[in-house]
């Protein structure tokens, strides 16, 4: 943009680097409008004196979806069995089992060998129990997970912990999912001693934001064999070439995909116009994460 606009409304471009060249050209927006649920960027940017929602619920089924597919390919083992067909080898099928006796840390010969795991009956720790996390709950339900909770704020039916107590939780989870906003309060949440606490080979899920997890105490865990992971997000992002997290094992990498889907922009706009339609009315707005004071 080559020229000052004045306005009171402004739907942010969904990439903050585009967003924040946009911006400083910006004179008068009362309301912000994201077309993401993610929104941490934009606070600092504007300041307080102007309202903010997100794009609560448009991307639920997308990211929810990647969040299930991501357990699956990791407990089925996807990325080493494309890695076998790539290399056209047969014979490779037994690297599988000697995945399984790593991961597991269980060297008990068994006959069959194990090829994959199952997902059935597992124990998942979702870390977040908004709008997505919901989604992700209902998604897994044919498969008989039991389900334990995390938020900030404890209540029942469902039973969702708070969390604090978080530490004591890890312990009994086979998969732990993060799905939670990138607050002061979230930044680091996931760090030494929380890896430490997971069981061994329990797959850690990052569909949220990067910083939530330290990324030095996670290629540690992930170097020493101790868990696995499948991310969506990383600290820093994007993750510059050579990181080492490239080269970790265990690991389901995606570049900051998850809640993109055909149907994303569509879905998030209608919620846009939902919330511009109850401003202009003076209505409550539904999905403001800041109010202007
Ligand atoms: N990878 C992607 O492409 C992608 C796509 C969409 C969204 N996301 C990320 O996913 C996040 C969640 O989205 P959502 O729509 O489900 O949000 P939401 O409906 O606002 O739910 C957020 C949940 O996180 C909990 N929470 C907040 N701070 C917490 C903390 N410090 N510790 C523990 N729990 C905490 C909340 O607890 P209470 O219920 O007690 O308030 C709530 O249950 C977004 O903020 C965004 O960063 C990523």
């Amino acid at each position: 943009m080559d020229h000052d606009a004045e306005i009171d409304v402004w739907i942010p471009d969904p990439y903050p680097t585009r967003a924040l060249r946009v911006w400083p050209r910006l004179r008068g927006v009362r309301l912000v409008l994201s077309l993401m649920a993610g929104t941490e960027w934009i606070p600092g940017t504007v300041g307080p004196h102007v309202t903010i929602c997100n794009a609560h619920g448009a991307h639920n089924v997308s990211t929810a979806e990647w969040t299930v597919s991501a357990i699956l390919a990791t407990l089925k083992s996807f990325p080493l069995y494309l890695d076998i067909q790539r290399s056209g080898l047969w014979k490779r099928r037994s690297e599988a089992t000697k995945l399984y006796e790593r991961v597991s840390g269980d060297t008990r010969p068994l006959y069959p060998p194990v090829m994959l795991e199952e997902l059935t009956g597992k124990t998942v720790l979702m870390v977040g129990h908004g709008a997505i996390g919901k989604e992700i709950e209902r998604m897994l339900a044919p498969f008989n997970v039991e389900m334990l909770r995390v938020a900030r704020s404890a209540r029942t039916e469902p039973l969702v912990h708070p969390v604090g107590e978080l530490d004591s939780l890890l312990p009994k989870a086979d998969i732990v999912v993060l799905i939670l906003p990138l607050t002061p309060d979230s930044r680091g949440l996931i760090g030494r001693r929380q890896l430490g606490l997971m069981r061994q080979g329990a797959i850690l899920v990052n569909a949220a934001r990067g910083p939530i997890v330290q990324t030095d105490a996670l290629v540690e865990a992930l170097n020493a064999g101790r868990i696995r992971a499948a991310l969506d997000v990383t600290d820093p992002e994007p993750l510059p070439d050579g990181h080492p997290l490239w080269r970790c094992p265990n690991l389901l990498l995606t570049p900051h995909v998850a809640g993109s889907s055909p149907q994303f922009a569509p879905r998030a706009l209608k919620t846009a116009e939902g919330e511009l339609r109850r401003y202009m009315a003076g209505e409550p707005l539904h999905n403001a994460v800041q109010l202007a004071i």
